[in-house]
């Protein structure tokens, strides 16, 4: 069964039917990741171009695996060793690699929206690999999968997402898709880290920390983006870990029962304490694990649509 389009620039509308089709696919390359041999040759004779013009470890190294164990030829882009840096503009680099007849592009940007530019200047399958503050489809349903993998189920599950909602992508990915596959999704943070009216979106929110604890099966951590400038929505870190930091002690004294996901890369001692982070609740490297499976599931069904 094929996707309702040819590109995947985030989960808002994307069908249940194609979010189902997505994670059953990804149970069968989890159970090839396990094979001695990791390898089928479903994308032999696919060219893709990994274009990551923002730093990234997770995303970059799991594209790539998933694109190597699809047998498809790969080409990692790195802005930071490209001709952009001679002025080279971002549409002129994408044509000059796409008359090098690329099938596929995975694509990671600090600008919202490149990704959809992507499809009108270029002929290939796009893939949005993470873009600004917009959607990282990817790690939204790579978390989906980690969950139903843990739970049995997404339907009537009740999932948090704390921390800073205001500058993450993974937020709104994890929004959509949970809410499109029966979820009840809440977001938790200090008023600074909500964007304004986003409860439109049909999700709960908390400014108490305990309270999302003991109200929800899944709490999604996500980290303060210093990077965005998230230190100046907050007096301090310290002060962001006494209010909002997931401890054992909460945990244990709220909601013992709790699963817990991170999306990395973990800030230890902010948003979540190292007992936490390598302790029972959570299944933070499994999400990796999966993350290469759910990748190969949508590089195979988007890649075998052309
Ligand atoms: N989760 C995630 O997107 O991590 P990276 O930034 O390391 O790719």
């Amino acid at each position: 069964m094929s996707l309702s389009s040819r590109h995947l620039i985030g989960l808002f509308g994307v069908p249940k039917d194609d979010i189902q089709n997505i994670l059953d696919t990804a149970v069968t390359f989890r159970e090839v990741l396990e094979r001695p041999i990791k390898r089928v040759p479903t994308l032999q004779g696919k060219t893709i171009v990994n274009l990551f013009f923002e730093s990234s470890t997770r995303t970059r190294i799991s594209f790539e695996l998933a694109q190597k164990r699809l047998s498809a030829d790969v080409i990692n882009f790195s802005a930071s060793t490209s001709s952009t840096k001679k002025g080279e503009t971002f549409k002129d680099t994408v044509r000059n690699i796409e008359a090098m007849k690329v099938d596929m592009i995975v694509v990671r940007h600090e600008s919202s929206g490149v990704p959809q530019f992507l499809t009108r200047i270029s002929k290939a399958n796009i893939i949005n690999a993470g873009d600004g503050r917009h959607e990282h489809p990817t790690q939204g349903l790579l978390d989906m999968f980690s969950i139903r993998e843990k739970l049995g189920k997404l339907d009537g599950l009740k999932v948090c997402i704390i921390g800073d909602i205001a500058h993450s992508r993974v937020a709104l990915s994890n929004i959509y898709g949970l809410k499109t596959m029966g979820a009840q999704v809440s977001l938790c943070g200090p008023p600074t880290m909500i964007p304004r009216g986003i409860e439109m979106l049909g999700v709960k929110i908390y400014h108490d920390i305990n309270k999302a604890i003991a109200e929800n099966d899944v709490l999604n951590i996500l980290r303060i983006q210093l990077e965005r400038d998230a230190g100046t929505t907050i007096p301090s870190l310290r002060e962001y870990h006494n209010y909002f930091g997931v401890t054992s002690e909460r945990l244990e004294k709220y909601n013992p029962n709790i699963l817990i996901l991170h999306p990395g890369p973990i800030n230890r001692g902010v948003e979540i304490s190292s007992e936490v982070a390598d302790g029972p609740y959570q299944i933070i490297l499994d999400q990796v694990t999966n993350g290469v499976a759910v990748r190969m599931a949508v590089l195979y069904l988007l890649g075998t649509m052309n």
